[in-house]
C-alpha cells in the first residue's frame, strides 16, 4: 500500500477507534476502508448486553461505506491497542472479501506496530457464490 494512503487510514481508523463502544471487553478496535475513488469511512466496534450482538469495527467501517453507496474499495486499515497487529475475525474477513475483494489490509497498533495482508492471506478459500 502506498505510505501516504496507509498512514491517513491508519490516522482515521485510530480516530474511529475513539468511538468504541467497547466497556464490555474492554477492547477498542477502530477501522476504515478506502474507496477507489478516495473516500475514507471509518467505525469502531460496537458491543451491547448480549455479548453476541457485537459488531466489529471493519464491519461498521464497510456498513457505513456501503449505506452512503459506495461500492468499489481499494483498503482496509485496523487499529487496536494490542501490543502486536490483529487482523480481522473470521466473520469480517467473509464480508471484508464478498464486499472489497482481494485488497491490502493494514492492521497497526496504537504503539507504531504494523502488519500488512492481503485478504486472498487472510481468507484463501473464500465462499463467494
Ligand atoms: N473486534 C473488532 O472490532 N475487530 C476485530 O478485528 C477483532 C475483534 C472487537 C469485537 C469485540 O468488541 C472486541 O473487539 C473484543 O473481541
Amino acid at each position: 500500500m502506498d505510505p501516504d494512503r496507509r498512514a491517513r487510514l491508519i490516522a482515521e481508523a485510530t480516530r474511529s477507534r475513539e468511538n468504541a463502544v467497547a466497556d464490555r471487553s474492554g477492547f477498542s478496535v477502530g477501522a476504515a476502508v478506502e474507496t477507489e475513488d478516495g473516500r475514507i469511512f471509518g467505525g469502531c466496534n460496537v458491543e451491547n448486553a448480549t455479548y453476541g450482538l457485537t459488531v466489529c469495527a471493519e464491519r461498521v467501517a464497510i456498513w457505513k461505506a456501503l449505506s452512503e453507496g459506495a461500492r468499489r474499495f481499494r483498503a482496509v486499515a485496523v487499529v487496536t491497542g494490542a501490543d502486536v497487529p490483529t487482523p480481522p475475525c473470521g466473520a469480517c474477513r467473509q464480508i471484508l472479501w464478498e464486499f472489497a475483494g482481494d485488497v491490502p489490509v493494514v492492521s497497526a497498533t496504537t504503539g507504531g506496530r504494523m502488519k500488512e495482508y492481503r485478504m486472498s492471506e487472510l481468507l484463501p478459500e473464500p465462499f463467494d457464490l
